[in-house]
């Protein structure tokens, strides 16, 4: 039987979980690969207090240049440091799995084209345990993908599942989430939506071959959402999430990261807590659902080790899941919707002076950027000043200019208080 070596660099939960799923499951890995996988090495910054099975080193070459080692598996975290490791795995031939979303979001394309010969394993970097990477690059393959939703992001989904069930405000449920383990090393990653844009841009380029960049897609997190937010959607028939949204319509993608009030009996509404899901529209098998574990050191270890088991097997995808001719084909002539032009229903609240005319000059803005009022209620929350109220408001669909334009025109009214607070409505 082969043996094949790996290195894991960055022991922390998820490595310690990946050396202990490879030799609990040896059994079973062998029988699925026909080899003996043998976690050779840990690479960590400090050794002290490490309490793991295989011998480790502070030396990154006992990974890279040691040719024994075939597979190099990278859970350091960082963006340059890891970049420029899987870069020197490759060159030293040797196949490189990660758990890394922040470094394939900037570096998926270049790496797969430093591909030669060795294979790059990618499956934990979204949505930790959920192979959702699997489904889009093999299992959904003979679909074009008319959409991909999803809650990408533990951290914030428990937070929001904390302020709608239990009433929690923003900085508890934040400190809870971080206490239970699931937020990044910087959390402002989690709240801020960068953390599920880096997802979504990786599963942008399995769906469509877009090579889409962070800046240029809409990035927001869930930082001013408050407890009012959820009680209107709550009496709407909404639930409040964070989704990753990428749309097609015919060559035009939108890619957007934004709290979505949706329709509170969908699937996604019903994920809560930690847990991540995903829906995925193909063209000819309708939509399928994936929901799972979407952090969690065993959960993201099992997706690492499926990378490994797969390299071993020798499959050949290519990394992003199109062969070179095809990605100057049909996809690649998709353009990115200028955020601008997305077209959605808006969610409004407005802090104002509670005094006779606001509400006409308030319409007459909305009017004057042509967005129609669905639906109005004013609100005298307890810990408001007496002279002013909130207004809550939805909107039938505009486009992204308008409203952005009117709440520019009403932030500057002197009659509206507090900049005004805007979620998009999407019908799933
Ligand atoms: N911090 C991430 C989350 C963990 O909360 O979902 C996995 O990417």
């Amino acid at each position: 039987m082969k043996t094949i070596n790996v290195a894991v660099i960055g022991v922390g939960v998820v490595g310690s979980s990946v050396i202990e799923i490879l030799q609990q499951n040896k059994d079973i890995i062998q029988a699925r690969t026909g080899a003996l996988i043998v976690p050779k090495i840990g690479i960590v910054r400090n050794i002290h207090n490490k309490n793991v099975s295989i011998p480790l080193s502070t030396n990154i070459d006992d990974a890279l240049e040691d040719p024994e080692i075939d597979i190099v598996v990278e859970l350091m975290g960082g963006i340059d440091l890891p970049y420029k490791i899987a870069l020197r795995a490759l060159a030293n031939k040797k196949s490189f799995v990660t758990a890394n979303k922040a470094m394939l979001a900037y570096h998926r394309h270049e790496l797969e084209s430093k591909m030669s010969g060795s294979s790059i394993g990618f499956e934990a970097s979204v949505c930790g345990g959920i192979p959702i990477i699997k489904a889009l690059r093999d299992g959904l393959c003979a679909n074009h993908i008319l959409s991909i939703r999803g809650i990408m992001n533990g951290t914030s989904n428990y937070i929001l599942t904390q302020m709608s069930n239990n009433n929690t405000d923003f900085t508890t449920a934040l400190k809870q989430a971080q206490k239970l383990g699931y937020a990044e090393a910087d959390p402002a990653l989690d709240i801020n939506g960068s953390d599920s844009a880096h997802k979504l841009l990786i599963l942008a380029s399995l769906a469509y071959g877009i090579h889409a960049k962070i800046e240029d897609i809409i990035v927001e997190g869930i930082e001013n959402i408050s407890l009012e937010d959820i009680r209107f959607a709550y009496e709407h028939d909404y639930s409040i999430k964070l989704l990753g949204i990428a749309k097609k319509q015919d060559n035009a993608l939108e890619l957007r990261v934004h709290l979505c009030m949706i329709p509170k009996d969908s699937m996604l509404a019903k994920t809560d807590g930690a847990m991540n899901a995903i829906s995925v529209i193909g063209d000819k098998v309708g939509e399928s659902v994936y929901y799972g574990a979407g952090a969690g050191g065993n959960e993201t270890a099992s997706s690492v080790v499926s990378d490994i088991i797969e390299i071993v097997r020798s499959k050949t995808a290519p990394m992003l899941g199109y062969v070179a001719d095809f990605q100057h084909g049909l996809e690649q002539n998709m353009v990115l919707l200028p955020k601008d032009k997305i077209i959605s229903r808006y969610y409004v609240r407005l802090q104002v002076d509670d005094k006779p005319g606001v509400l006409a000059h308030i319409a007459n803005i909305l009017a004057a950027h042509n967005i129609s009022i669905q639906s109005l209620i004013q609100r005298k929350p307890k810990d408001l000043d007496t002279h002013s109220a909130l207004l809550l408001l939805a909107t039938h669909t505009c486009a992204e200019v308008q409203i952005k334009k009117a709440l520019e025109s009403l932030e500057k009214l002197k009659e509206v208080s507090k900049k005004p607070y805007m979620i998009r409505i999407e019908s799933l």
